[in-house]
């Protein structure tokens, strides 16, 4: 159990964005204490990535972020960016490669992010107390009071870097935007993103068999469009196309899917109408999609098996658009349970971009997923808890 009577800054959350923090805050002399309910410290970053942990991505910026406030991420960002984080990867020596669009994995385990955390909250001597129930927390005219399941520490500064709502499973709880809302703190509404879609039960049955085919797509509405593969499963659509789209996607909305975005269908029907008459219409769909996927489309859309020279303008045109332009109308999506990442959060106008700090209650601050900043897939999202945590623990 931690001494508290000397602590400088209590951490919650020893996640990503906290543990970043504490070792950022340690090296320049505070004394840090970071809690945690976990068994584990950083058990998403464990899990992440397949095991890899997608740690940054080389192109982040502002761009890849969604907010109440799309600027509120850019100083924390550009003043501790993807190439600072990718430098202290290299000191430790950690191997890792390109997988795709810049995204950076690990070559081992992400088992290396995380040892490297701890190795620099531990060189620099943040404590991380594990196993820890955070039940309330108080201000006090010297700083914090906070009531564990180990007893009251107190400390001058409190950092709330407890996440999101998405995968309790992990550890996940509402506590920080219960701490914010505690201190007046405004919630911008929450709700599951990075998340497969669910359909309703029609388009459930006729897809289902597609189960496991993947393809090449657009996905986009009016807000975002994202070119990646869509993936069939037993329960509806996933794949990083659709889990991008979900986050820009609300109940009832339809999603656009271009199934062919590298083809100019009605001109390519119309040049093979020209080159090869006797072949049939669902041959050349077959031609462009797995097996299963062309003869659900022509099934679905009741697209005759006729010979092209015996297809009209419209009919072409018709198949043309259905196929660039896919309406996918999700009943819903798997929500938190196995979202990656949750929308909405602190609101940002009530904290500063330089330092993390609430504008409502001064040494109090609050540090990656808690907040209203969240990240594309692709690296992004714990890009965002190294650059948030890292100001934190400069200015904490
Ligand atoms: P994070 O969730 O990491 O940490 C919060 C900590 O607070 C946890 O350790 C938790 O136990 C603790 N806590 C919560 N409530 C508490 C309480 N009441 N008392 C005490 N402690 C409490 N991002 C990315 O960029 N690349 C990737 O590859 C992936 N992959 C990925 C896979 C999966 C399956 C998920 C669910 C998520 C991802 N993400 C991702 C998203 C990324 O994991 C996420 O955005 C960051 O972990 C957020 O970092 P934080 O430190 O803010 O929260």
């Amino acid at each position: 159990m931690a001494d508290s009577s000397t602590l400088d800054v209590i951490v919650i959350g020893a996640g990503a964005a906290g543990l970043h923090c504490a070792a950022t805050a340690a090296k320049r002399g505070k004394r840090v204490l970071v809690l945690d309910h976990a068994k584990q410290a950083g058990k998403k970053i464990l899990i992440s990535g397949g095991g890899r942990c997608n740690f940054t991505n080389m192109y982040a910026s502002a761009e890849n972020f969604l907010s109440e406030n799309p600027h509120f991420c850019k100083s924390a960002l550009s003043r501790y960016t993807q190439w600072d984080f990718i430098g202290l990867v290299n000191d430790y020596g950690i191997a890792y490669h390109e997988k795709t669009l810049g995204q950076l994995f690990c070559d081992h385990s992400a088992k290396d992010i995380v040892a490297m955390l701890m190795a620099e909250c531990s060189k620099y001597g943040a404590k991380v107390q594990l196993r820890t129930e955070v039940q309330r927390v108080e201000a006090t005219a010297d700083g914090y009071v906070v009531h564990t399941s180990s007893g009251m520490l107190q400390a001058s500064k409190l950092v709330v870097a407890c996440g999101g709502l998405s995968m309790p499973k992990l550890g996940a709880t509402p506590l920080g935007y219960q701490i914010a809302e505690q201190f007046g703190h405004r919630i911008v509404p929450v709700r599951a993103g990075l998340v497969p879609f669910t359909l309703h039960e029609a388009d459930k049955e006729r897809y289902a068999e597609l189960s496991g085919l993947a393809v090449d797509v657009v996905a986009e509405n009016e807000r975002a469009s994202f070119k990646e593969a869509l993936l069939f499963t037993h329960r509806g659509v996933s794949g990083p196309s659709m889990l991008q789209i979900s986050s820009y996607w609300f109940p009832g909305e339809t999603v656009s899917v271009n199934l062919l975005p590298d083809e100019d269908c009605f001109a390519r029907l119309n040049e093979l109408r020209q080159s090869r008459p006797r072949m049939s219409l669902r041959s050349v769909i077959q031609e462009w999609f797995p097996k299963r996927l062309a003869l659900t489309l022509c099934d679905q859309y009741q697209w005759p098996d006729k010979n092209l020279a015996d297809c009209t303008n419209s009919l072409l045109q018709r198949v043309a658009d259905t196929l660039h332009a896919w309406q996918l109308k999700p009943n819903g999506t798997e929500g938190y349970r196995t979202a990656e990442v949750t929308l909405g959060g602190v609101d940002t106008n009530q904290v500063s971009s330089k330092t993390m700090e609430s504008r409502l209650q001064p040494g109090l601050f609050f540090i990656g997923e808690v907040i209203d900043v969240t990240g594309w897939l692709g690296g992004y999202n714990f890009q965002w808890a190294w650059s948030s945590g890292w100001v934190c623990g400069e200015s904490v």
